[in-house]
């Protein structure tokens, strides 16, 4: 039984109205990358980090899952061997679609974290620099998500999931943040055929065997209808 393993960006999400980050009037263009996802940009203005991840998360409770996010939810139903979805984003549109066990390598927007004793919780819909930690009553209360110069969760967990893959495909991103950009070429060379499925050729193309160019809600069902078929 073939092992899938899936890694999303924030592509897959465009269709359902959310920004991405690099395209022309994508988030990185409206603002400062050291400004609001960076340790030293928290530390610096935590009241406009949080004003920004506040309005993400506004956004995010407005929008639906679109074909794409259906197709894999589809996708681990139907398939009979291992199917994970690995996701940068950290919206929640693979759950609203239906999938399981979803990896947010980037955190979630639905979470917080206190930066004081790593305790974790259920993120009120504003989070403010006034906010207390419900554990140890700390004012170091910030969204769950990773930041820039810090480490992505559970990679330990998705590099053994590469290592196990028979098919690895790569969609919506631009293969321009490691080390998610580097998953492709991980598991070619543990032998895995490797699915690129992007509007365009992303920075990292070459690492992938096949590419299906073109938007997620259309090219990923039928993908997915392939691999069902067998
Ligand atoms: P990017 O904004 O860098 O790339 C989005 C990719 O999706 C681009 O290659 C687009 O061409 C493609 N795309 C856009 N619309 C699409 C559609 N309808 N169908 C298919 N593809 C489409 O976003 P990511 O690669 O997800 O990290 O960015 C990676 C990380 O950089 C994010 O998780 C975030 C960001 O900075 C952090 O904040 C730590």
């Amino acid at each position: 039984m073939q092992k899938i393993v899936i890694l999303t960006g924030a592509g897959i999400s465009a269709e359902s109205g959310l920004g991405t980050f690099r395209d022309e009037d994508g988030l990185w263009a409206q603002h400062r990358i050291e400004d609001v996802a960076t340790p030293e940009g928290f530390v610096r203005n935590p009241e406009l980090v949080h004003r920004f991840y506040n309005a993400r998360r506004a956004q995010a409770s407005g929008v639906r899952p679109n074909a794409a996010h259906e197709a894999l939810a589809r996708l681990q139903t139907g398939h009979p061997g291992e199917v994970v979805i690995v996701t940068q984003n950290v919206d929640a549109l693979h759950e609203a679609a239906g999938a399981a066990d979803v990896i947010h390598m980037h955190g979630e927007l639905s979470r917080a974290l206190c930066n004081a004793c790593g305790t974790r919780w259920a993120s009120p819909p504003e989070m403010s620099p006034a906010d207390t930690c419900p554990s140890c009553a700390a004012r170091a209360c910030r969204p769950d998500v990773v930041w820039f110069g810090e480490i992505p969760y559970r990679m330990d967990e998705i590099f053994g999931h590469l290592s196990g893959a028979d098919i690895f495909t790569a969609i919506g991103t631009s293969g321009q943040v490691y080390p998610a950009a580097g998953f492709a070429q991980e598991a070619a060379e543990a032998g895995a055929q490797c699915v690129e499925i992007n509007l365009e050729p992303s920075a990292v193309a070459r690492a992938f065997a096949e590419t299906r160019q073109g938007r997620a809600s259309e090219v990923v069902p039928v993908w997915v209808d392939q691999i069902l078929r067998g």
